[in-house]
């Protein structure tokens, strides 16, 4: 997804965009670019591919501009291009503009910016943008309010940077659904689309909001409401450091995050827990008498955050008896909703700026019900317009495909169902204190589920040359097999599908033949002897069979190829272990592939276009 960083202030600009936007490569790109200031004059440069094209004209041609924009781009309108790669600049190169998100009107303020005799030379929608203000630049008195005028036209989601000769000491910066960030420095300010771009230079940040305007100076940084009054903002400051930013000694972020789930896992889970084992969900506010009230638990999420949210409704349904329905973000808004304010939307999402997952949110608080979030970055879209916030404390998570985002979800969702079973009597106290217990063990027991990797290590070397693959287990185990085959295609690139087990004999068998991989998740110990049988329908038919378990290998070695042991514990935590077998299964196959597991082809971090 595109990252936006812009840099005003005593240091070279080049210099200070081209770091930011090397952090924000995670994001995923397919262009760069950079336009600054000097001198009068301004100057621009532009490419299709990595950041290092860019670079190397950079070296070649250097700009010396104390104030600067950058971009790197995700295509949404028009192919990756030189000349569809941000900057843009209006015709006689007096501005330029850098975009984050999808101007939805940019149809008809085309023509009519034709209509007044503007060229465009790009096929994307941002480029109206800078014609937009070019065309009130020449009746406004100065470059905010040629900027105010033209975003007044604008519909959609954008987060911009202006520079402008006509005012070369100020960087112009909105916000619109697009996530935003301004930071604080002695000299010099800062903003970007995204805290690491600028960690390096700064910790101190504000974060700006819908139809928020900030005008950035060396030595200033004033804000406007959507109604051009000066506002005051809170300042943030950030604690986490770019060591977490980076890859600490591991060969790629995905690895580093894989091992860092018994810390993120601890973090999410213990201080939240008092000495008397009692949850502390502070953040969640919703008491008794609101509870009673709640007839059902919408739970609303894309992708990872979505699969999550499966293990979430099974968890509440079968601990705190209420019902529970999960739908994809980006179908929410179309589907029937029976939504109204006894309902309780639960959002989930690691970066809480995922353009549906805010659309879903508009909506049902719209539709009045009250929102719970689960979200991992503090002061993010979601999370500020939520009733309640739980904060997933998984540290930043960079590799596209999540994990520690994934397992601290989960956590989160273990929390909430025991608390509303506890508010709701669906267990006595005894039962939650003896439950809260089991949880506090859970760190420990991520820890010991690392030890698993050697063994993915030579299943991965199995699997890797396979067309496609399949996972398969029931009830729990099913939703973490949709999380397992998510990871696998993702970042190996093999076509892999999750099938409730039993489901499998309705058509899908027909797909197995000699080494298909087949990996089945076997947790539950209710529905063992039926998962059992499934595995035994497709080694029949020549499938490569694994069995993820956690169960005593001795009972189970006849009935698979490969069984991977992960600890025991109570049945309805089981999924925070089981996928992490999975997660080292589709990384290793990734890395034998030789693909780019941190950057995987036509992905991005954080998709914030619906
Ligand atoms: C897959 C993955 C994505 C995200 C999805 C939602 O590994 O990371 O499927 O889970 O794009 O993102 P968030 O959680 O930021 O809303």
């Amino acid at each position: 997804m595109c990252g936006i960083v812009g840099y005003i202030g005593w240091q070279k600009a080049q210099d200070v965009v081209m770091n930011g936007l090397e952090k924000l490569e995670y994001r995923g790109y397919d262009s760069s670019g950079i336009a600054t200031i000097f001198n009068g004059q301004l100057k621009l440069s532009k490419y299709k591919g990595r950041l290092s094209v860019l670079s190397k004209h950079l070296e070649e041609d250097p700009h010396q501009g104390h104030v600067g924009i950058g971009h790197t781009r995700w295509a949404t309108h028009g192919q990756p291009s030189d000349v569809n790669s941000h900057p843009h600049i209006n015709e006689s190169n007096s501005v330029a503009v850098i975009h984050n998100g999808i101007i939805e009107n940019y149809r008809e303020l085309k023509k009519e910016l034709i209509d007044e005799g503007y060229i465009f030379k790009s096929q994307t929608d941002t480029e109206v943008v800078v014609h937009m203000i070019d065309k009130y630049l020449k009746t406004s008195v100065d470059i905010l309010s040629a900027v105010n005028m033209a975003v007044s036209r604008l519909r959609g989601a954008y987060a911009l940077g202006i520079i402008s000769k006509a005012d070369p000491d100020k960087i112009i910066a909105v916000r619109k659904e697009s996530p935003l960030i301004v930071g604080i420095g002695d000299g010099e300010n800062f903003f970007a689309s995204d805290i690491p771009a600028i960690l390096e230079y700064t910790r101190e940040i504000y974060y700006v909001d819908n139809d928020e305007t900030a005008v950035i100076s060396k030595d200033d940084i004033i804000f406007y409401d959507k109604d051009k009054n000066i506002i005051k903002k809170d300042k943030f400051t950030i604690t986490w450091d770019m060591d977490a930013a980076t890859k600490g000694g591991y060969p790629h972020f995905m690895l580093k995050e894989i091992n860092e789930q018994p810390k993120a896992v601890a973090d999410t889970i213990l201080r939240r827990i008092d000495e008397n084992n009692n949850l502390i969900l502070d953040d969640i506010r919703i008491d008794d008498t609101q509870i009673q009230n709640i007839n059902d638990i919408y739970i609303v999420a894309c992708g990872t955050a979505y699969n999550a949210g499966l293990i979430g409704k099974y968890v509440i349904e079968n601990i705190a008896n209420i019902r529970v329905r999960v739908d994809i973000a980006s179908e929410f808004r179309y589907n029937k909703q029976f939504i109204n304010d006894k309902t309780l939307v639960i959002l989930v999402s690691q970066s809480g700026e995922t353009a549906d997952t805010l659309a879903a949110q508009k909506l049902a608080k719209a539709k009045g019900c009250r929102i719970l979030s689960i979200t991992n970055v503090v002061g993010s879209s979601v999370a500020r317009n939520s009733d309640d916030v739980f904060y997933t404390l998984a540290g930043p998570e960079i590799a596209v495909a999540s994990t520690k985002a994934y397992t601290t979800m989960l956590a989160a969702f273990y929390m909430i169902g025991i608390e509303l079973a506890k508010l709701k009597r669906e267990i006595s106290i005894n039962e939650y204190h003896k439950i809260v217990e089991l949880l506090k063990k859970l760190p420990q027991k991520v820890e010991e589920t690392l030890k698993t990797e050697e063994k993915c290590i030579e299943i991965a070397e199995k699997i890797k040359n396979a067309k496609s693959a399949f996972y398969i287990g029931r009830g729990l185990d099913d939703s973490v097999g949709k999380e397992g085959a998510l990871k696998l295609k993702e970042i190996s690139y093999i076509y892999t599908e999750s099938f409730a087990a039993g489901e499998l004999k309705h058509g899908t068998i027909a797909l197995i033949e000699e080494n298909t991989p087949v990996i089945a998740v076997l947790t539950q110990d209710k529905l063992l002897e039926k998962t059992i049988s499934n595995i035994q329908e497709v080694k029949a038919r020549g499938a490569y069979t694994i069995i993820i378990t956690d169960k005593d290998s001795n009972d189970i070695a006849n009935y698979a190829d490969d069984i991977v042991v992960v600890p025991k514990v109570y049945d309805l935590f089981s999924s925070i272990l089981a996928v992490i077998p999975a997660q080292f299964i589709a990384y290793h196959t990734s890395i034998k592939k030789g693909n780019d597991v941190d950057k995987p082809r036509n992905l991005a971090k954080s998709v914030t276009v619906e």
